[in-house]
């Protein structure tokens, strides 16, 4: 717990001391600190940048970075210099990048350095997604993941993740340090929020009939566009389900299994929920291809559960 017995004086609890009581090497430990120290950029960067609407060029004519590109560039040179890196993946590169003179490293990442960036033009939240391998193959399934991460960047930036052992909540304070502000999160069996993705007119049958399960049964809708933060909001409620699912049209939905899907899958399941692509379990599809898009169907166990039963009839 992140404080002492009442009466005492309080202390916090910051991210490398809870991965050090962890079961993990040192190694990794120090991998995810530094996507940490990575994140502090990000957020400094996501506040100052330059908006989307403002155009290419600052105040000095300088041309500036579209705020996901630096995103990326910050990560991927934080994780290249970690010295334990082989191989890296980011949404924003089509290729593999292949960290030079670090063939034979102890871990490869997958991560989506700024979803929702467009978001940032208009002032809600957006984040930053992260998936870890060991060895230097990255089209695993999902369940092979070590640890997964995000980090919501809104009114507060936190950041949330599992090395398969519980699913761990930290913020970030006025030091720019982050401390453990909720420990072993879980999901109830079933919630009442529901955030769903995508054109509404566009779903299939099965689809809108589970949607007007949901508002029949009076689950309250709460989406607001990026992904991070709508699946923390389930997360941290501990209740209700995320759902992008197959559009006519866009048979595999929007979100990508790399990125997004898998890391956020293995959140989910760590703190009880489940995670679909309406077929079968998330963390158990083959990737073919970096850029694999999969419907998807997240949170609560028995809300997923049954947004398989009405895909499946629909
Ligand atoms: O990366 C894709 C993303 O921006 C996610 O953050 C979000 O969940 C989704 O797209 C929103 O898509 P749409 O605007 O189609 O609902
Ligand atoms: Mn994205």
């Amino acid at each position: 717990m992140p404080y002492a017995e009442p009466g005492k004086t309080k202390f916090q609890i910051d991210l490398r001391r809870h991965l050090r009581d962890q079961d993990i090497c040192d190694n990794l430990v120090h991998l995810i600190c530094e996507i940490a120290e990575a994140s502090k950029y990000v957020i400094n960067a996501v506040r100052t940048g330059d908006l989307g609407v403002a155009g290419t060029s600052n105040l000095y004519g300088e041309e500036q970075l579209a705020l996901d590109v630096l995103s990326d560039r910050i990560i991927r040179k934080r994780l290249i210099h970690s010295g334990v890196v082989c191989n890296i993946a980011s949404e924003e590169m089509e290729q593999i990048y292949e960290v030079k003179g670090n063939a034979d490293g102890l871990y490869s990442v997958a991560y989506d350095p700024l979803d929702g960036s467009s978001l940032v033009d208009v002032n809600l939240a957006v984040g930053t997604i992260v998936s870890i391998y060991r060895g230097c193959e990255l089209l695993q399934e999902g369940r092979h993941q070590v640890a997964a991460i995000y980090i919501l960047y809104g009114p507060r930036v936190s950041m949330v993740y599992s090395v398969g052992n519980g699913v761990h909540e930290f913020t970030m304070n006025h030091l720019m340090e982050y401390t453990l502000t909720r420990e072993n999160v879980r999901m109830k069996p079933m919630g009442d929020i529901y955030s769903p993705g995508g054109l509404r007119n566009k779903y299939t049958p099965g689809n809108e009939s589970f949607i007007r399960h949901l508002e029949e049964k009076g689950a309250k809708l709460r989406y607001s566009g990026g992904f991070v933060p709508d699946i923390n909001q389930v997360l941290m409620k501990g209740k209700g389900l995320f759902m992008y699912p197959a559009l006519k049209g866009s048979p595999n939905g929007k979100l990508r299994l790399l990125f997004e899907l898998n890391p956020m899958a293995f959140l989910v399941e760590n703190a009880g929920g489940a995670a679909s692509n309406g077929r079968c379990r998330i963390l158990d599809i083959k990737p073919e291809s970096l850029d694999q898009r999969e419907p998807v169907y997240i949170g609560c166990n028995d809300d997923v559960n049954k947004a398989v039963e009405f895909v499946a009839n629909g």
